[in-house]
C-alpha cells in the first residue's frame, strides 16, 4: 500500500496520521469521532477548551459544517484552498463532534492547498479536525522529520509533503452575519482579507476573554530564551538569527534577501534547530508591515516565559 493508503486506513480505523498542509503539518483524525478527538487532546497535551479547526477539500463539504453569510462565502471563494481559516456558526447538517468544538455553537473551517491533504480528505470524503502536530504551546512543525521529533513513536503514519511552503499558520476569522472579526493573524496578510472585508474588527487583544485560544499570550515557544528586536549578540553562548544583508555574522539568516515571505517560510524550522543547541536566542528586528506581523505576533509569543 501507498504512504497515503496507510494513512487513509489509519483514518477509517480512527487513528490518528501527521499530515502536511502549506502553512505547517497537522495531527488529523476523522472529525466525526469524539475518541478520535479524544486522543488528539490526549497526544498534543492540549486543554480540551480549545477547539479544532475541520479541514475539508470542497465548499460543498464546507457549507455542510457552517453556515455561510454571502460574506463568508465570497471569503472562501476568494481565498480557498489557501491559508484562511473561517469561524462560522454551526449548520444543521454539522457532523463534527461537540468536543472538537469544545461545546461552542461556532466551527473552525479550512480548505487546505497542499495537493497530499487534498487528495487525502477527498478520498476519506469526510471532514478531519487538524491542529499543528506539535505538543501544546510548542513550536508548529513545518517538515515530516519535526512532527515525528515531537510524538516519535505514538504516531507511525506521517505523509511526507516536504517543506511547509508558508510556514506559518493559517489567518483566523470569525464571519458572523456579515461581520468579521479577525482572532489570529496568520499567513494570509490582514490586508488581503481586508480588501474584500473593508476594515476588520479585531479581538486579538481581548486576552482576559480570548475567542480563539490560539491568542492565548504564552504560545509557539522553543525551549530557549528569546531575546527580540536585537542588533547584536549579546554574548558568545547566544545565537543570533538575523533577517536581511547587514546581518553579517549571524547564526542563521531568517531571509538574507530580507524577503518576509522566506523568513515565515524559515521560522519555526530555524527556531527548533538553534533550540537545539543554544540556551539563548537573540532574533533581528522584523518589519512590522505584511508577514512581518505574523511573524513579530508569534516571536513575541515565544519570547514570553512561564
Ligand atoms: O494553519 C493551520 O491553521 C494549522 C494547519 C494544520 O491547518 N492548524 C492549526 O490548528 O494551527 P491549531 O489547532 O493549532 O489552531 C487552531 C486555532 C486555535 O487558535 C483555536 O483556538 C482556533 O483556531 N479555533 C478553533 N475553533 C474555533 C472556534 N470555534 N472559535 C474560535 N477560535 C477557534
Ligand atoms: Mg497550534
Amino acid at each position: 500500500m501507498s504512504p497515503l493508503e496507510d494513512a487513509l486506513e489509519t483514518l477509517r480505523r480512527g487513528g490518528l496520521i501527521g499530515l502536511p498542509t502549506e502553512t505547517v503539518y497537522g495531527l488529523a483524525g476523522d472529525a466525526a469521532r469524539a475518541d478520535t478527538v479524544a486522543s488528539i487532546y490526549e497526544l498534543k497535551n492540549r486543554p480540551t477548551f480549545n477547539p479544532l479547526i475541520a479541514h475539508v477539500s470542497s465548499l460543498e463539504m464546507a457549507e455542510e459544517l457552517g453556515r455561510f453569510s454571502d460574506l463568508a462565502r465570497k471569503l472562501a471563494e476568494t481565498f480557498w484552498p489557501g491559508p484562511l481559516t473561517l469561524v462560522l456558526p454551526v449548520a444543521k447538517t454539522n457532523p463534527v463532534c461537540d468536543l472538537a468544538r469544545a461545546g461552542l455553537d461556532t466551527q473552525a473551517i479550512r480548505w487546505p492547498a497542499h495537493e497530499i491533504a487534498q487528495k487525502l480528505i477527498s478520498a476519506f470524503g469526510k471532514p478531519v479536525v487538524a491542529p499543528s502536530a506539535n505538543k501544546s504551546g510548542k513550536v508548529s512543525p513545518t517538515t515530516r522529520k519535526h512532527v515525528e521529533q515531537e510524538f516519535g513513536t505514538a504516531l507511525t503514519d506521517i505523509l511526507d509533503g516536504g517543506a511547509s511552503v508558508l510556514g506559518l499558520e493559517s489567518t483566523v476569522i470569525s464571519v458572523l452575519g456579515n461581520e468579521a472579526t479577525l482572532l489570529r493573524i496568520g499567513s494570509l496578510p490582514k490586508a488581503d482579507i481586508e480588501a474584500v472585508t473593508g476594515p476588520l474588527k479585531s479581538a486579538l487583544l481581548d486576552e482576559d476573554a480570548p475567542k480563539s485560544p490560539g491568542m492565548l499570550s504564552r504560545h509557539y515557544s522553543p525551549d530557549a530564551k528569546l531575546r527580540l528586536n536585537a542588533s547584536v549578540r549579546s554574548k558568545p553562548d547566544e545565537a543570533y538569527l538575523g533577517f536581511g544583508p547587514s546581518s553579517v555574522d549571524a547564526t542563521m539568516n531568517l531571509s538574507e534577501a530580507a524577503n518576509l515571505t522566506e523568513a515565515a517560510a524559515n521560522l519555526y524550522a530555524m527556531l527548533r534547530t538553534l533550540d537545539e543547541s543554544y540556551s539563548a536566542i537573540a532574533v533581528a528586528p522584523i518589519p512590522d508591515t505584511g508577514l512581518g506581523e505574523a511573524i513579530n505576533d508569534r516571536l513575541r509569543r515565544a519570547a514570553l516565559q512561564d
